[in-house]
């Protein structure tokens, strides 16, 4: 198997194969997700819910996802491996790029970073620095204080709209992926059609170029609620390999995520 790049990404987007993403946060199933074949490894700050216990991703430090995406590092060979820019580490673009670098010397390939069209001088910084940029639209969770919970996004006109104008800005600034969070399905599949860089979905409909889980919502450890758009891959498989494989294989022929994962 070769190393999927960012271009690889686009290639596959363009040749409408699915792309799937899991997040990881060590190096014995960073190991297994990329003997299983997935396309993309996340570090996501959601370490803060399901590694630190936390309510919310907002205690989450630039250590912290460097210490993780360093371990994932290790046991990844072939996926492109991808790091969220926890909260308040990309308030100017040279912060920005200052903290991308960190989570990059620690094996990051791309930083993921949570942000509407104000966001799009940061990435145009970012990306002509040799950064590569997962902008993150829709439900953005270290804006929860500022959205007033964990709401789905872009149900009404003006906000779909304005929601369609982020994406064109982010892409235009220069974002390789744009994931999209909790938004009607509807908009999920609309931005997919505006855009030419690959949208990945999570609860953004079955119409994304892929679609990410968190790895412990997918595997059914998690002791919280489970969110709508979560499917339980360790249902019906007798090992965590199954599961993965599963979910995979789901997201790859277009049978995840279904209607019922949708808004
Ligand atoms: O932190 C995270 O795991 C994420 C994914 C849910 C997209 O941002
Ligand atoms: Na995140």
């Amino acid at each position: 198997t070769r190393a999927v790049t960012a271009l690889s990404l686009l290639g596959m987007r363009e040749a409408g194969e699915r792309i799937s993403v899991l997040t990881a946060y060590d190096a014995s199933f960073a190991a297994l997700m990329d003997r299983c074949g997935v396309d993309v490894l996340l570090v996501g700050d959601s370490l803060g819910n399901v590694v630190q216990g936390h309510g919310t991703t907002l205690p989450v430090t630039l250590d912290d996802v460097a210490y993780h995406t360093a371990c994932v590092a290790r046991g990844n060979r072939h996926a492109f491996l991808a790091a969220d820019m926890p909260f308040g580490t990309y308030s100017t673009p040279q912060a920005a790029f200052d903290n991308a670098v960190k989570l990059m010397r620690a094996g990051a390939q791309m930083v993921k970073l949570e942000g509407r069209a104000w966001l799009a001088d940061t990435v145009r910084f970012l990306t002509e620095r040799g950064v590569p940029v997962f902008a993150h639209l829709g439900l953005t969770p270290q804006y929860v204080h500022q959205l007033g919970g964990f709401r789905v996004q872009g149900k009404t006109v003006e906000s779909a709209e304005r929601l369609k104008a982020d994406a064109l800005a982010l892409q235009e600034a220069g974002a390789s992926l744009m994931l999209l969070e909790a938004i009607p399905a509807a908009l999920g599949k609309e931005v997919t059609g505006l855009l030419a860089i690959p949208t990945i979905g999570i609860g953004a409909g079955p119409d994304c170029s892929g679609q990410v889980l968190v790895m412990h919502d997918m595997l059914g450890v998690f002791p919280g609620r489970k969110a709508r758009f979560v499917r339980d891959f360790m249902q019906g498989q007798t090992s965590v390999e199954g599961a993965i494989r599963a979910y995979i294989q789901a997201v790859r022929e277009g049978s995840f995520p279904g209607p019922e994962h949708g808004f």
